[in-house]
């Protein structure tokens, strides 16, 4: 209750006098925890019946005082008028090994604070808000118990706010464009104050140099978080959740518990890689033996269809035939890469397939496919297919068919799918980003889980940390991959894109972006440049293979045509490349610039780098202390090659050998919309 509101109820002196005593003893806290280094604080305290919790690190506000609770539909806000009325505190110290991921040991060490929350009233209902204080950052979500007058909810709006206590600069996609609430959008910068409707993970550069990026973790059931801006001239945002087709955000009964908020916080942009933050935010592996769980490389029947040199439909150019895919199977068997993405493998394609999603069998394979006889020859290689499920949106077809789908799959060894959403709507009018898309995303994973099976999400959920519970839960799309580079008309995406993705969408978790297109300007006579709005790669093609290394993915795929990899020296990188690491480090960075990122293999000694630039050239001098003295390595170096450029003169690449210590520095140059790839290869 505000001042105001008791001044208003003060109809006797004496009346007034019992009620401002109350107001002055209104306020419990501000209670405070630290992380383990101290760093970062996190206050809570509830204030005129308001609760508000505020993160400082060094002594300096991040987020000032800032208001949680929820609205509810038929029932009064849960708001104005809560008390803290218990808290509690402990520690937890916990190491685990990640079975896959950018690095193997994650340790999880963190304070927590728990206050128990109660509104004033007849009504009394409780709630509690869970703190935790980590070194990389905060997390808190609220618990909501089982009680008489809150049982069957329906939430109108959770009212968390962030409210930055600087002006940072956002790089920023958003969230409220009609037909484009999909994340597949070039990025924007500008400063908080001027945001109007943004998704996350949202990347703030304070003018202090400290790094924020707030997201979520541990989505299970309830919507994903968007972040609005409350008006144009303050720093405040506020959670804003993806509604049902009625208006209602969450609908449930209670015990509920919500997803975590995430604040992570480090000195420079380098530090944000990897983020763990939201590892540690979910619950511990529900697979207990992940053996079956494999990184890898793979090709598709794919890029073909995005270039129109194939079709997914039926007819005389159908990519998804007998004969093609087992060219396919030999060449990703002949190159070391272990699966093959097989899209227009299944009947429903033909007419306008995004209209089509009642049509889609995820079993029934078109005449000139054999799905059974390609699943054993791809054995016979040692490759696995990908069985492509694209849904168009079409969510009730596609879980009634889902078990016999995923039984016919692990009956013929087919151990990965491929899954995709391109509608605007899905299930019939629900947004992508609403619980009832958060529930069927999850139901794919476990059901997925169940036959042994891994998932490639297309047109998904945002990542919060599924991976750590469901490391089935492989990789996804959300973000504008390489796809936009074949379309017409869409622009393309700019040199610049990468080392923006590197520092906001990739802090969610692994793409699968699909580098490795070779043919970047798509089959035109050396020399002829194509002009900005034809279809075409705008990197050089060393910055393809240095994108292996910079954007982490579990299945990375070779993206080309086998044809356009025939000859190709370069082609020896993909080859090599690991998808799986030991440990991540980002040697240098600035969002949207450049990023320098080197990755330790996982069971071998063996290190990697990868460089990318924007549109501008730039020439870097890098230290290789990150290597393990004592080694001697050969540095096996694909460069951009002279003149190379992205825009006149994308091909030449540079393939050079030079032995190297931990004691060496390197010279590291890139083109405009370049790139450079480096193995560190152990000497024996
Ligand atoms: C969009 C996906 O991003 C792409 O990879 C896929 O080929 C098409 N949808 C068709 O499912
Ligand atoms: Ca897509």
């Amino acid at each position: 209750m505000t001042i105001r509101r008791l001044a208003s109820l003060c109809t006797r002196a004496l009346t007034c006098v019992a009620l401002l005593a109350v107001v002055a003893t209104a306020q419990q806290g501000p209670y405070r925890v630290a992380s383990p280094d101290g760093r970062n604080v996190v206050q809570v305290e509830s204030r005129d019946g308001a609760l508000r919790y505020g993160v400082e690190r060094d002594g300096r506000a991040v987020i000032t005082p800032s208001r949680l609770g929820f609205t509810f539909r038929g029932a009064p806000a849960l708001r104005d008028s809560l008390r803290i009325t218990g808290r509690a505190e402990r520690s937890h110290d916990e190491r685990w090994t990640q079975p896959w991921g950018e690095l193997t040991t994650v340790r999880d060490h963190h304070n927590e604070l728990r206050v128990d929350v109660m509104e004033a009233g007849a009504t009394g209902r409780r709630f509690a808000v869970v703190f935790r204080a980590f070194d990389d950052g905060i997390g808190f979500r609220y618990e909501l118990p089982d009680q008489p007058g809150l049982r069957d909810y329906e939430i109108s709006d959770e009212l968390t706010e962030f409210a930055l206590a600087e002006n940072g600069r956002a790089w920023w996609i958003a969230s409220n464009r009609p037909r484009l609430d999909r994340s597949e959008q070039l990025y924007s910068v500008g400063p908080v104050s001027t945001l109007d409707s943004v998704q996350t993970p949202l990347t703030i550069q304070m003018p202090s140099g400290l790094q924020v990026v707030i997201h979520e973790a541990d989505l299970v059931d309830y919507p994903r978080m968007f972040l609005a801006g409350a008006t144009m001239e303050t720093r405040k945002l506020r959670a804003a959740l993806a509604p049902w087709a009625d208006g209602v955000k969450v609908r449930g009964r209670t015990p509920l518990v919500t997803p975590w908020r995430t604040i992570q916080l480090a000195d420079r942009v380098e530090d944000l890689h990897p983020q763990v933050l939201t590892l540690k935010l979910n619950p511990p592996s529900r697979i207990a033996d992940t053996r079956w769980i494999t990184p890898q490389k793979y090709v598709g029947i794919w890029w073909g269809m995005h270039i129109n040199t194939m079709t997914w439909s039926s007819g005389p150019k159908h990519g998804a035939t007998t004969a093609n895919t087992k060219q396919y199977i030999d060449f990703a068997a002949a190159n070391g890469l272990t699966g093959v993405l097989v899209e227009g493998w299944n009947t429903g394609w033909d007419g306008n397939w995004i209209a089509n999603q009642n049509a889609f069998s995820f079993t029934q394979a078109y005449p000139d496919y054999d799905l059974p006889a390609l699943a054993s020859y791809a054995k016979s290689k040692g490759v696995g297919l990908i069985a492509h499920n694209e849904t168009s949106g079409g969510i009730a077809n596609y879980e009634r068919q889902m078990d016999d789908a995923f039984r016919l799959y692990r009956s013929l060894g087919i151990t990965a799918i491929k899954t995709g959403y391109v509608a605007d709507t899905v299930g019939g009018g629900h947004s992508h980003y609403g619980q009832f898309a958060v529930r069927h995303h999850r139901r794919v994973i476990e059901t997925a889980a169940r036959y042994g099976i891994m998932v490639d999400a297309h047109e998904p959920i945002h990542d919060t940390g599924e991976r750590r519970t469901w490391p089935n839960m492989m990789t996804r799309e959300g973000a504008r991959g390489q796809e936009y580079n074949a379309w017409s008309g869409e622009g393309g995406n700019p040199p610049e894109h990468e080392s923006i993705l590197f520092f906001t969408r990739m802090l969610a978790g692994p793409m699968d972006f699909t580098p490795g297109i070779f043919d970047i300007l798509m089959k035109r006579p050396t020399g002829v440049a194509r002009t900005d709005e034809e279809p075409r790669v705008r990197t050089t093609l060393a910055k393809q293979l240095a994108l292996y290394v910079v954007l982490y993915s579990p299945m990375q795929m070779a993206a080309d045509l086998p044809e356009n990899y025939a000859g190709q020296p370069a082609f020896q990188f993909i080859r090599d490349v690991p998808t799986d690491w030991a440990s991540t480090r980002v040697l240098d960075g600035r969002i949207g610039d450049y990023v320098v990122v080197v990755r330790q293999q996982r069971g071998g000694q063996d290190w990697y780098l990868g460089a990318i630039s924007d549109e501008d050239a730039r020439t870097m001098d890098v230290s290789l202390s990150f290597l393990p003295a004592g080694t001697r390595y050969v540095a096996e170096i694909y460069a951009d090659g002279p003149g190379a450029n992205w825009r006149t003169n994308p091909l030449p690449v540079t393939i050079s050998r030079r032995p190297v210590t931990s004691a060496s520095r390197m010279r590291i140059a890139l083109a405009r919309g370049g790139g450079q790839a480096i193995r560190f290869r152990a000497v024996r």
